[in-house]
């Protein structure tokens, strides 16, 4: 049954009870003492919340519109902290999959580092703020978030289940990364910290370029050129990036491919605001209304357009 079929390779870490794949479990004390440096920036996220284009959008402003370097995958430009030991995805053998942590402890220059960890596993480097890295925390609206992660539950992990079944999951809070909220809020409370920058998904559909140079003013980069910006907003275009092999994840779908899985869709789907609408029915709307009002009510995160 779906429950199972997930809960066979999940294990829970740590004090939030964190559903991780059980193989984080060897890299566990390697993630806590990670060597942070104060020059890195770290992309952090729950998964589905606008990660890869965030990600897209750092590289870029640090790159200064230079695209150069940019047909590398974003998995090596922008390595994934917890990336270890996950052989499932790509066979191939990519260090930056295999042992991430040690790829990016080889990284002379200044690193960019994408995570879905939850602020209290993140290394104890950043816990006991013996760095300061740049961390800058992308949100959305978890309606979007759940619909983009059945299709990616059901294209990456082979999920069986339909959409009410990972309704379910989702808000018994039984899938990777969770507990949501937690997650959220672990970052959103540490928004006032001179470090930490919070990201809305929906802003950036609205106004990207404002996005940008908040972003770019946060790196303490020199303001960008109108050149800049413009090429920076065409290379983050949706359309632009779903055909762009470098960032569209088209390496796990052609490494599903290999594997004779069959694949059920597009990594990115529509990249829209409230696209599920189009999905859940009025009953499941209710009741992920009613999660997300329990949750966030009396917070400063009380976003009214999620409804
Ligand atoms: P959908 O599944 O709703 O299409 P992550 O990178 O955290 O996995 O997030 C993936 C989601 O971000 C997908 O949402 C994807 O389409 C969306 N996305 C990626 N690039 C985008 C862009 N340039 N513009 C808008 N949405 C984008």
């Amino acid at each position: 049954n779906y429950r199972s079929d997930l809960e066979d390779f999940l294990m829970l870490f740590g004090e939030e009870q964190t559903c991780l794949p059980s193989i984080t479990q060897k890299f566990a004390t390697e993630i806590d003492n990670f060597a942070v440096r104060n020059d890195d920036v770290i992309v952090a996220s729950f998964p589905k919340a606008g990660t890869t284009w965030t990600q897209e959008m750092v590289w870029s402003i640090k790159n200064r519109a230079n695209f150069e370097g940019a047909s590398l995958n974003i998995y090596q430009r922008f390595p994934m902290l917890e990336a270890c030991g996950l052989p499932s995805l790509l066979t191939t053998g990519e260090p930056f999959i295999l042992n991430s942590l040690e790829y990016l402890g080889q990284i002379k220059g200044q690193r960019l580092i994408k995570t879905h960890l939850p602020f209290s596993l993140l290394p104890k480097d950043i816990q006991l703020q013996r760095k300061s890295p740049k961390i800058i925390y992308v949100v959305r609206n978890p309606k979007d978030v759940f619909i983009s992660y059945f299709n990616h539950t059901r294209i990456i992990d082979g999920f069986k289940g339909n959409l009410e079944d990972f309704a379910d999951l989702f808000l018994s809070d039984s899938v990777v990364f969770a507990p949501f909220w937690k997650h959220v809020f672990g970052f959103y409370n540490r928004k006032d910290l001179p470090n930490v920058l919070i990201l809305k998904y929906e802003d950036m559909k609205k106004n990207l370029k404002s996005e940008i140079v908040r972003v770019s003013q946060f790196l303490e980069e020199k303001p960008l050129t109108d050149d800049e910006l413009t090429l920076i907003g065409r290379r983050l275009d949706f359309n632009f990036m779903k055909n762009n092999p470098s960032v569209n994840h088209q390496c796990f779908s052609d490494e599903m491919k290999r594997k004779n899985h069959q694949l059920e869709g597009d990594f990115m789907k529509s990249g829209s605001v409230g696209g599920y609408k189009r999905e859940m029915t009025d009953e499941m709307v209710q009741k992920f209304d009613r999660w997300i009002e329990e949750n966030i009510t009396d917070t400063e995160l009380y976003e009214k357009y999620w409804f």
